[in-house]
């Protein structure tokens, strides 16, 4: 009730005596009359000393900017000048975005079939493909949704397959495609021979669900890509997307628990892994294709530092320009900062294979 309490009166700009008087009444509804003495006391005088309690709290960088100390000195240290920036963008709920399924719609019908529902949605420049609204809401009601008009999917991360440059008839491989979201996009956008694979089961079914109401179809595989025998025919791929599992530390505004959930300790095999990945799927690229490494995170280790890993081992691989829009240069590649142009977290890196 304490803590109830304080995010009505902090976060949620609630009536002060009211939130008070409203915890007093729950914790005797609750059966716990002498605390609510205690909720009382310790409310009332949060408000009288609030000032200087929260001058007090935020003296430490943790409460100043709730985020664990680890993850505060690793932004730091990787984005001196942007990590305030990028503490403030975390702390901030972040719009709901669409991606419009361009084989049975487009940004402008979808947008007068929202406006007619009552849902204002704007198309920005910098997504082909995408749709801002102005709220958050149930998307599952929202006309179009069941017939597989839209996906929800954050502007950097529809940004991916923008990267990947598909054309129909080519054979595209998804390393690590469940739930879907990149899948269906690469589908949407050409007709290619898709494999859709992931390592994880359980999440396969999803994936199979969103392709079917999207109307789209993939050759989905369950498998582990660092272990191409169990699951590759051996023919090359003319594309290669692999969005890495990672420390998804660019989407902490759609998933605060990972300030809780991740430690300092993940970072280190998650770039082993990722490398691992890298290293494993190069060979199946075929001469002149193109792979795509894509990650949620926002650190380093993960992102450049393995791409760096990946053409340093291999003399046929070559990174390509990518354009300003998809962030800063980071590396051989580019980072979306979180926030910026109201996006998540990403990071991108365009690796070509040699044609001799
Ligand atoms: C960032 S998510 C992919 C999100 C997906 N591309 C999308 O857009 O919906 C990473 C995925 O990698 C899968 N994964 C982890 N290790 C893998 C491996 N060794 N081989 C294949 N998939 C793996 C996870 O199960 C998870 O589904």
């Amino acid at each position: 009730l304490l803590v109830l309490g304080l995010v009505q009166i902090e976060t949620m700009g609630m009536p002060e005596y009211a939130v008070v008087a409203a915890c007093v009444d729950a914790a005797r509804l609750l059966g716990q009359p002498r605390h609510a003495g205690l909720v009382n006391a310790v409310l009332r005088r949060y408000l009288r000393e609030r000032a200087a309690l929260l001058a007090a709290a935020d003296l430490d960088a943790v409460s100043r900017h709730a985020h664990p100390r680890w993850m505060i000195e690793r932004i730091s240290s990787d984005w001196p000048r942007d990590a305030e920036a990028i503490f403030a963008a975390n702390n901030c709920a972040a719009a709901l975005t669409l991606r419009v399924n361009r084989r049975r719609s487009s940004p402008e019908d979808l947008i007068a079939r929202l406006a007619a529902a009552g849902v204002v949605a704007e198309s920005p420049a910098h997504l082909p493909d995408g749709l801002i609204l102005s709220e958050s809401t149930d998307v599952s009601r929202l006309p179009g949704f069941a017939e597989g008009h839209f996906s929800v999917q954050d502007g950097a991360a529809q940004q991916v397959v923008d990267l990947l440059d598909v054309a129909a008839g080519q054979r595209v491989l998804d390393a690590c495609a469940a739930p879907g979201g990149k899948s269906a996009h690469i589908l949407e956008r050409a007709a290619v021979e898709l494999t859709a694979l992931d390592a994880d089961a359980g999440r396969l079914p999803r994936l199979r669900e969103n392709l079917a109401r999207l109307g789209l179809s993939a050759n989905v595989l369950h498998g582990d890509a660092s272990r191409p025998p169990g699951w590759w025919d051996g023919k090359p791929f003319d594309r290669i997307l692999l969005d890495a599992p990672c420390s998804a530390s660019g989407i902490i505004r759609r998933q605060p628990d990972i300030k809780l959930h991740r430690r300092a300790a993940d970072i280190a095999p998650l770039a082993a892994m990722q490398a691992r990945l890298g290293a494993a799927l190069w060979p199946m690229l075929a001469p002149g294709g193109k792979l795509l490494y894509a990650t949620c995170s926002i650190f380093r280790a993960e992102n450049e530092v393995v791409v760096a890993g990946l053409l340093d081992a291999h003399a046929d691989a070559r990174a390509l320009p990518i354009a300003e829009r998809h962030g800063r240069v980071a590396g051989n590649g580019r980072q979306n900062l979180p926030g910026n142009k109201g996006m998540d977290g990403f990071y991108y890196a365009l690796v070509e294979k040699d044609c001799s």
